[in-house]
């Protein structure tokens, strides 16, 4: 960052330079500096625009066009010289403009203001980013289905309070995450719509005064419509917190499933184990092998729900229309993005590195007498009201319990004590298979149902 002591833009009004520190405290361009493209895009439609409506000559415009692309060149080839006396992004890039075209940079400005350019620039960014972020959901939504597609007959148990519920298989459980990934797909595609409006056109709060045509800048910039009022235009900046409030919870999900990554691979549970190069040992404990990648992407969701926090805070005390507050949107949105970005890679590529160990899921299966609920459903499909069966069938796996046995290995006679309902077609209820395929309905850990399930999983893939 070079310091090139230059008159400041608003120089007529001041009577002394701006404080060393308040410069410092003030400037943005050390991160905004990330918007560079975003903010030459927004410049070349502008100025475009302002060609067509007549408001600047046609030499101007070819003017800042080749202005424009060298500077685009040098920030591309890491070239340009950022100056933190010049503020912020585009102060430093319409500066440059102007040493190199001239009087047409400093036409570039007209008829804009700051307020609607910055605006712009952050929703032409979120856009690209919700893009990427939409491309990089899918790629782990495939990982899971080619990860799920080898594991519909792969008995696990399914749990709640953390207790042995009811047998289900791997694959069933990994598709509740790709139902979360797709609904967390459509939040930011339905956010997108909301990012997509062209704020440029409200210049620094009211309006201009020049003959301007808005549509004309909303659709060179693919966006879908202008923002329709002026203030609203410049100073809200929901569509960043809804964008991060939808990151947040796509964080969320991914937090829940590090968890359980990281208690499956614990030796005590032994159901997976993740591949070394995302797991790192202990300096002291020569066995050890750390989960980190999940134990981090737990972590980084406090990060994530911090910033909607911090937007939600930012927003919350600002009257309208533009107020400087809004320059620290920047930070916590893109920390967002990128956290998120990297988080979803490492996802894809982590899922595809896992190895499942079957007999250890299926042995925890056969623990905790998950199959209770069939017995007890048996009995009600024999004409037993549902509470009586729930209570033959606790009588049943405590009498199982004190022998140290699971049901399935009752034998008949013993087990037509607690019902005279039962006969010998009861042991392929209690099997680990016959109750998965039991639950054989839409939603349902029916293999059938699962295979289904992941058949749609690749048609609706495919689609997008
Ligand atoms: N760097 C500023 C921001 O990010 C640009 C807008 C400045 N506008 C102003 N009126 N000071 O918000």
């Amino acid at each position: 960052m070079t310091s090139i002591q230059d008159k400041n833009t608003w120089s007529g009004r001041f009577n002394e330079p701006v404080a060393e520190l308040v410069k410092r405290y003030t400037a943005s361009v050390s991160f905004d500096q990330k918007l560079a493209l975003f903010d030459i895009q927004g410049s070349l439609a502008h100025a475009n625009m302002l060609s067509h409506c007549d408001i600047i000559a046609t030499q101007d415009l070819s003017d800042i066009q080749r202005g424009l692309a060298q500077i685009q060149a040098e920030i591309l080839a890491g070239e340009f010289v950022w100056s933190l006396d010049l503020e912020d992004v585009h102060l430093n890039i319409e500066k440059r403009l102007t040493t190199l075209v001239g009087d047409a940079g400093k036409r570039l400005h007209t008829g804009r203001s700051r307020n609607d350019q910055v605006a712009t620039d952050v929703r032409l960014y979120l856009r690209d980013a919700i893009d990427q972020l939409v491309q990089l959901i899918k790629e782990l939504q495939s990982a899971l289905l080619d990860l799920a597609q080898h594991h519909t007959l792969t008995i696990m148990p399914g749990f709640t309070h953390l207790q042995v519920a009811q047998p289900i298989s791997f694959a069933h459980h990994l598709m509740a995450y790709f139902e979360m990934l797709k609904r967390d797909a459509e939040r930011l595609q339905d956010c997108r719509s909301r990012v997509n409006r062209l704020p440029l056109g409200a210049a620094a709060l009211a309006g201009t005064s020049y003959p301007i045509n808005r549509q004309m800048v909303a659709e060179s910039l693919g966006f879908e419509t202008v923002c329709e009022n002026s203030l609203d235009a410049v100073s809200d900046r929901d569509f960043a917190i809804e964008f991060t409030a939808a990151a947040a919870l796509i964080m969320t999900h991914l937090s829940r499933f590090s968890e359980e990554l990281i208690l499956w691979m614990s030796p005590m549970v032994g159901f997976i184990d993740i591949a070394d190069r995302f797991c790192t040992g202990s300096s002291i404990m020569p066995q050890k092998k750390n989960p980190d990648v999940p134990e981090l992407v737990r972590g980084k969701t406090g990060r994530v729900n911090g910033h909607l926090i911090a937007l939600l805070t930012l927003m919350k005390g600002q009257p309208l229309a533009y107020n400087k507050d809004n320059q620290e949107d920047k930070e916590p949105l893109f920390d967002t993005v990128d956290t998120l970005t990297q988080t979803l890679r490492i996802y894809a590529d982590m899922i595809t590195g896992i190895k499942v160990k079957p007999e250890a899921m299926r042995a925890a299966a056969l623990q905790g007498y998950a199959t209770a609920t069939d017995l007890a459903d048996y009995l009600v499909k024999k004409g037993l009201p549902f509470r009586d069966a729930h209570e033959a069938v606790a009588l049943a796996v405590r009498y199982a319990e004190q022998r140290g046995c699971d049901l399935a290995d009752i034998a008949l006679a013993d087990l037509q004590n607690f019902s005279a309902l039962i006969s010998d077609d009861i042991y392929q209820v209690l099997s680990l298979e016959g109750s998965l395929a039991s639950r054989d309905h839409i939603g349902g850990t029916a293999p059938k149902q699962v295979a289904a399930a992941i058949a749609r999983g690749w048609d609706y893939l495919s689609k997008r």
